[in-house]
């Protein structure tokens, strides 16, 4: 692979990687979450020894693809309407072939051929390895499906591409699909059953990334927490594992405590977890090694019993409290963050009240606040009448959503003042003269750049913040460096 250095709208380098005498040009986006960024570094690795390199023009590409999301109807609709701009470019492009691969391309597959005549090819999450062959349909000038789950795919013998990388951060994934089938989401069944990844795969690329320069990874799964390797399989099918397979099985805890031990340069997230399989050993781990971020996503989607019920989540209120206590205990420096519906079918006024009083005692430092979206096929869909008004939907979100800024505000406050410990990433939105990393808390600092670079961990003594980011000065490499 080739680097090239490119600069991006930010004045920002842009790390690209190109494989020499390739000469087919990809265009390739992602929408919603990271594990779909990540999966377009693993199709952009596969594509790369069909000889092509990726390209940032539309108007040039000679393959289009994008990796879609079906989380919220929002996130199809946006889906759909680059499909509209694609069918423009191809007016003036019209060898170009489009596309689409996963969450949306599972849930409708054959449909979307029917549907949208711009799309040539659909490629299921677990479909990935099976491109070239698809890909070869295409070009014959037939349309091209394949969206079989699979129940051993986690791609991990294959390097990934980083696409837009900023040559200091990436993403590593360690599981796929999810079990936890909570009524109201299409993940289950749109990545399939979960499974986890051999721990020597991901150390090899952890490797990788270290010896590139990376100095943050964050590992990535629907719910890492629950990550068992057994010698693959599905997590489901642990139960029949041999009792060797099972002495010999590494957990999260465990997987977390070697990344972190076999590299002490360089800093870990991790992303997302569950309420129900975080356990305490996890954040004894993330308590005793430094370069463990000190930040926790745990969504928790109401604060309301009842409705968690409703929801399949597998914890009550209390439960989840007791959670949050143990995490403050434990590691009382921690910054949490929150995903949170508002709306869910049936929900009353009190309920919402619940969930209003639960932030407020978890203090949350982030948050991600959506108005329930129906989706089809899911037992919230089958079983449940969406009833709550989008009026009261909203309003009930706004409300979520400015108790999570007033509290944010004040989570961020608690920091200035004081010296925080930076990993330098990129160059600062509002001024070149400035960079921008973050905290271990997650939390965006920005300070003058003096003789600093991406990449390097710095001291910084705040003096002054906005809701979400820091300002201040530098005082000197932190003991991370
Ligand atoms: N475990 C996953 C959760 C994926 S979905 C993870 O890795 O993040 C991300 C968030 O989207 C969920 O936590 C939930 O808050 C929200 N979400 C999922 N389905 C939704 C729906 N039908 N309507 C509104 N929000 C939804
Ligand atoms: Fe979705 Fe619940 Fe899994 S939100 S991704 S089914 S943990």
């Amino acid at each position: 692979m080739e680097k090239i250095i490119e600069e991006n709208k930010q004045g920002n380098a842009l790390v690209l990687e190109q494989k020499e005498g390739n000469t087919k040009k990809l265009f390739i986006e992602s929408y919603g979450c990271q594990m779909n960024f990540s999966d377009s570094e693993i199709v952009a690795s596969i594509l790369a020894n069909e000889g092509f390199n990726t390209t940032q023009n539309l108007e040039e590409a000679d393959l289009v693809l994008v990796n879609t999301c079906s989380i919220r109807d929002k996130a199809e609709q946006t889906v759909r309407k680059r499909l509209e701009k694609y069918n423009a470019v191809k007016k003036i492009n019209p060898g170009m072939k489009v596309g689409v691969l996963g969450c949306m391309a599972e849930r409708l597959k054959s449909q979307f051929l029917e549907e949208e005549k711009i799309v040539d090819m659909v490629v299921g999450p677990d479909a990935y390895k099976d491109l070239p062959n698809l890909l070869k349909e295409v070009e014959e000038g037939r349309d091209a499906i394949n969206v079989i789950l699979s129940k051993e795919e986690t791609y991990g013998d294959i390097a990934p591409v980083r696409l837009n990388s900023n040559g200091v951060t990436a993403f590593v994934s360690i599981t796929r699909g999810c079990d936890n089938m909570c009524t109201f989401c299409v993940v289950p069944f749109t990545r399939g059953r979960e499974r986890s990844r051999e721990p020597q795969s991901i150390m090899e690329e952890i490797k990788d990334l270290w010896n590139k320069g990376f100095k943050e990874i964050t590992l990535l799964g629907q719910n890492v927490d629950s990550y068992l390797w057994y010698g693959g399989g599905l997590k489901k099918d642990y139960a029949k594992a041999s009792e060797m397979q099972k002495a010999t099985a590494v957990d999260f805890a465990q997987l977390l405590d070697m990344v972190a031990t076999t590299y002490p340069k360089m800093r870990f997230r991790f992303s997302t977890s569950n309420p129900q399989d975080m356990h305490l050993e996890v954040i004894e781990v993330m308590a005793k090694h430094h370069n463990i971020c000190k930040y926790i996503h745990l969504p928790v989607q109401s604060g309301s019993t009842r409705i968690l019920k409703e929801m399949n989540r597998q914890h009550t209120r209390e439960e989840y409290l007791t959670l949050v206590d143990n995490i403050y205990r434990i590691i009382p420096e921690i910054s949490l963050s929150q995903d949170m519906i508002a709306g869910f079918p049936t929900e009353t006024e009190e309920d919402h009240q619940d969930t209003l009083s639960l932030m407020e005692h978890c203090k949350y430092d982030f948050g991600f606040m959506f108005a329930y979206s129906e989706r089809p096929g899911t037992l919230a869909a089958r079983k449940l009448e969406d009833d709550i008004p989008d009026a009261v939907k909203n309003r009930r979100l706004t409300e979520i959503i400015n108790l999570q800024q007033s509290m944010a505000l004040k989570r961020t406050e608690r920091f200035v003042g004081q010296v925080v410990e930076v990993l330098v990433e990129k160059t600062s939105k509002r001024s070149d003269a400035h960079w921008s990393g973050r905290n271990s808390q997650n939390t965006t600092v920005v300070f003058p750049k003096g003789n600093y670079k991406p990449g390097d961990f710095v001291n910084v003594l705040t003096s002054d913040c906005t809701t979400s980011t820091l300002i201040g000065e530098a005082i000197g490499y932190s003991q991370m460096q």
